[in-house]
């Protein structure tokens, strides 16, 4: 069978999803797949890449050929261009290695299923909901799960400033966080310690969305949990794992290139707290109808109560990555991760 492995993407997370997308097409098993590479870039040019070195080394951005995944159903193929010449290649899976906008919001996954290709992870509504942090804190509220309590407001409503700054005072103390509905890895992200820096992180956030998000700043550990199944499989929880982040909060300079953030798996935890999150992390994969894979974050207090942070459904994948470091702590190594994952689309 040939898998098209995506990876790239107009989002701030380009770079994470070139390391994912290099990680996983080392765990493939090239004996039952043939490989097709399609990186996207940042303008979102898709082109055809030959060698996993390509993207690892980032020369991949070079490539002169095109593809172009035909949204044709009755093709189910890449049309891969180079100069003048068009030649189409069949393609039994997508895998798209994609984090944020344009690629984990299910945009990719429409286009897959208009193709009537397999993809690997969730489909186009828990790849939506799941990005849209608004959305989904409405979903998982109606659950009766605990998480921050928030504010919406939208860009518009931005004009008249001061109203914003009220409605937030009236409803929270400092700090509170401020972010974007639709961005990944805390991009438009901001912990607001005091009322002069409100107005400046809400603009901020609106650079990336039109509806931004103000939350209760959750005092608590950051715990995350891996998910695993869907459809007639089971769906599994992996044990979880904690986050122990050098700067604030678990930014985007903290999360890629501070050495001094790490990763525990198996953290010693309140009673119970850990149980909770497991099954916590799939009533809220079920509900979004997730599919495949998903890696869903949460915050644990002091108290042991456990509260709701972000879904991410296509979790990072990289050599440092959470999600295959949980399932890996349960004896299932990247391999048979990523081959399970890809039978699971073909289901
Ligand atoms: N959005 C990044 C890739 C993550 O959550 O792992
Ligand atoms: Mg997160």
């Amino acid at each position: 069978k040939t898998v098209a492995v995506l990876f790239g993407g107009q989002s701030s997370e380009h770079e994470i999803s070139c390391l994912s997308a290099a990680n996983i097409i080392h765990n493939i098993d090239r004996e039952a797949y043939d490989l097709v590479l399609v990186g996207i870039t940042k303008e979102g040019h898709w082109v055809k890449v030959n060698r996993v070195e390509d993207i690892e080394d980032g020369s991949w951005r070079e490539s002169k050929v095109g593809a172009v995944l035909s949204p044709d159903a009755t093709e189910q193929c890449l049309m891969i261009h180079e100069q003048a010449a068009i030649t189409r290649v069949k393609i039994d899976l997508v895998f798209p290695v994609l984090h944020g906008l344009y690629g984990e919001d299910g945009t990719i996954q429409g286009l897959c299923k208009l193709a009537r290709i397999p993809f690997v992870g969730c489909g186009v509504t828990a790849s939506a909901v799941g990005m849209d942090k608004g959305v989904a804190k409405l979903v998982v509220h109606s659950l009766g799960i605990r998480q921050a309590d928030f504010l919406l407001v939208t860009s518009r409503e931005l004009k008249d400033m001061c109203a914003v700054i009220d409605r937030t005072e009236d409803r929270f103390s400092y700090p509170v966080f401020v972010k974007p509905c639709n961005a990944g890895s805390s991009c438009g992200v901001t912990k607001v310690h005091k009322r002069e820096e409100l107005a400046e992180a809400l603009r901020e956030a609106a650079r990336f969305d039109s509806r931004i998000l103000i939350e209760e700043c959750i005092v608590g550990r950051e715990i995350e949990c891996a998910v695993l199944g869907g459809g007639a499989r089971p769906v599994q929880a992996s044990g979880v794992g904690e986050i122990l982040a050098a700067a604030d909060f678990y930014d985007y300079d903290a999360k890629y290139y501070n050495a001094e953030s790490k990763t525990v798996v198996d953290p010693e935890l309140p009673e119970g707290s850990a149980e909770e999150v497991r099954q916590s992390a799939i009533r809220i994969f079920d509900a979004l109808d997730g599919y495949g894979l998903s890696r869903v974050d949460f915050f644990v207090t002091a108290a042991g109560e456990v509260i709701f942070n972000e879904i991410n459904t296509m979790p990072g994948f990289t050599a440092i990555s959470m999600y295959p470091m949980l399932f890996a702590a349960r004896g299932k190594d990247k391999k048979t991760l990523v081959k399970e994952l890809m039978e699971l689309a073909f289901e």
